[in-house]
């Protein structure tokens, strides 16, 4: 404690001096304590600093190690990227690769398949006539068309593998009989040799004859599959050739019916060929076999024909397989001699390979003996023999086989042959037309297929039956 004395100028002093001392002592002591602090306080700050380094290091490194992560995961998605776009661009290739597999590989079903067809073609041609006709398939709708026919109009196909027998002749002679009684009759040429439409052409046009127009011919109906919107009524009518206008009638009173037919020419060889091979590959929808039956079926009805009449080829084309598959009745012309018997026997093996099975319902009707040597129908006496093999031989590959008609055959004549050149023989020759030997085998076919139910035109036989025994 200093105690001042503010009575006296030593007083004063000695408490100056006091308060110095002590404000000396205080301000060592301040000074020590200052350094002191300011020691402790660099420490601290010191080691602050240190602290603050090495946090700032700690950090540092954190935002380093950060940094490389973020790099590091950078990388990573970018590889997984390219990774994704290698397995995508893997998954497409594989897809291609895949797609392209499986279209090699239908090609090469389809390349086996056209092989095996082909191969099968090669075997079937190889096979022969009659195992190229009677390869399935047989859709049921065409199979049925024959049956058609047969309730509504008779088809009677006149055939015989062996060619100059008077098939052509016997056909054209016949229809102008029938249309002559008053029959509305299509007379159908499936040779493209021509010979029927040539007696029809003839009949029409006479000698000198007319150039071909857009007639309806046996190459337009086979060389296509048949719609029946194609042939309207009134286009058919149109189409179809009449041969003549011009028929006697065989009875005055009974108009004569109207004689058309289905020409041919030689263009239906190259359709026939085409339609052939395009079959035995596959390569067709319908069945070729029964366009014809298809035609006529619809034909008959709208042109309210009564009979057609078919004229066969002497050959197993795509024309006779038609005929055959649209008949109700085979007839089968043949000259009467051993040979001949022969090919009517060949011809019966294939009619019963073929026929049962394109179509079931046509009959072996009845053998016409041609060119015989007598001057009547009557078959003479000593080919009597040679018409009994011929029959045998017929039923021993056909057990229904129509008889040998003895009593209806065509004479070798000259009427024939010379009217031949003019036109229809029938038409062309009085002789032949008022004679019995048409007439006596027209009335014998049309009884032939009243044993199937088909009916005779009424009232005509009992005049033909006086006419054959004038
Ligand atoms: N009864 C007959 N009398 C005389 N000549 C006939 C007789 N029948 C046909 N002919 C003549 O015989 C030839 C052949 O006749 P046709 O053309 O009718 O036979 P085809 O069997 O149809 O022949 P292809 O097999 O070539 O078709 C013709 O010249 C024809 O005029
Ligand atoms: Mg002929």
């Amino acid at each position: 404690m200093i105690e001042c004395g503010w009575s006296s100028p030593e007083a004063i002093s000695a408490c100056v001096a006091t308060a110095q001392s002590w404000l000396k002592t205080v301000g060592d002591l301040v000074g020590l304590g200052s350094a002191a602090l300011l020691t402790i306080l660099a420490g601290y700050i010191l080691q602050l600093r240190r602290e603050s380094a090495k946090q700032e290091a700690v950090s540092s490194e954190r935002f380093h190690r950060a940094k490389n992560a973020e790099l590091a995961q950078h990388q990573f998605d970018a590889r997984i990227a390219s990774l994704t776009e290698d397995r995508n661009t893997l998954e497409r290739e594989k897809t291609d690769l895949a797609d392209r597999v499986r279209l090699l590989t239908d090609s090469i079903r389809a390349n086996a398949a056209a092989s095996e067809t082909v191969h099968e073609a090669l075997e079937i041609s190889r096979a022969g006539d009659t195992a190229f006709w009677r390869r399935p398939p047989l859709p049921l709708h065409d199979a049925g068309l024959p049956l058609q026919l047969r309730t509504s109009c008779p088809t009677l196909m006149f055939a015989n593998q062996k060619g100059g027998v008077g098939k052509s002749t016997l056909v054209s002679n016949l229809a102008a009989y029938y249309a002559t009684k008053g029959l509305n009759i299509l007379a159908v040429d499936l040779d493209y040799q021509g010979s029927l439409t040539n007696q029809m052409r003839l009949q029409q046009f006479g000698p000198q004859g007319a150039p071909f127009g857009q007639a309806l011919d046996a190459k337009t109906v086979l060389g296509q599959p048949f719609r029946k919107a194609d042939w309207p009524k009134g286009q058919l009518d149109q189409a179809i050739i009449t041969a003549t206008s011009n028929i006697p009638p065989q009875r005055p009173g009974v108009p004569s019916g109207r004689l058309c037919y289905l020409a041919n020419n030689y263009e239906l060889s190259q359709v026939e060929r085409a339609v052939e091979y395009s079959w035995v590959l596959n390569m067709l929808d319908d069945d070729p076999r029964y366009r014809l039956a298809a035609f006529l079926s619809h034909a008959a009805q709208e042109l309210g024909i009564d009979y057609i009449l078919i004229d066969a080829p002497p050959r197993f084309t795509l024309g006779f397989i038609n005929g055959l598959a649209a008949s109700t009745h085979l007839f089968v012309p043949t000259v009467v001699d051993a040979p001949s018997a022969q090919a009517v026997e060949t011809f019966a093996r294939q009619f019963a390979d073929t026929a049962p099975r394109l179509n079931p319902t046509l009959r072996w009707a009845g053998i016409i003996g041609t060119m015989t040597t007598g001057k009547t129908s009557a078959l003479p006496q000593p080919m009597m023999s040679i018409a009994s093999s011929t029959e045998f031989a017929a039923r021993n590959r056909i057990p229904n086989a129509g008889p040998f008609f003895r009593d209806a055959t065509i004479p070798r004549t000259t009427q024939i042959s010379q009217a031949a050149a003019l036109g229809i023989p029938f038409l062309q020759s009085a002789e032949l037309r008022e004679g019995e030997i048409i007439q006596t085998l027209g009335e014998r076919i049309l009884d032939e297929l009243g044993k199937d139910g088909n009916q005779k035109p009424s009232g005509l036989s009992t005049d033909v039956e006086h006419a054959s025994t004038a």
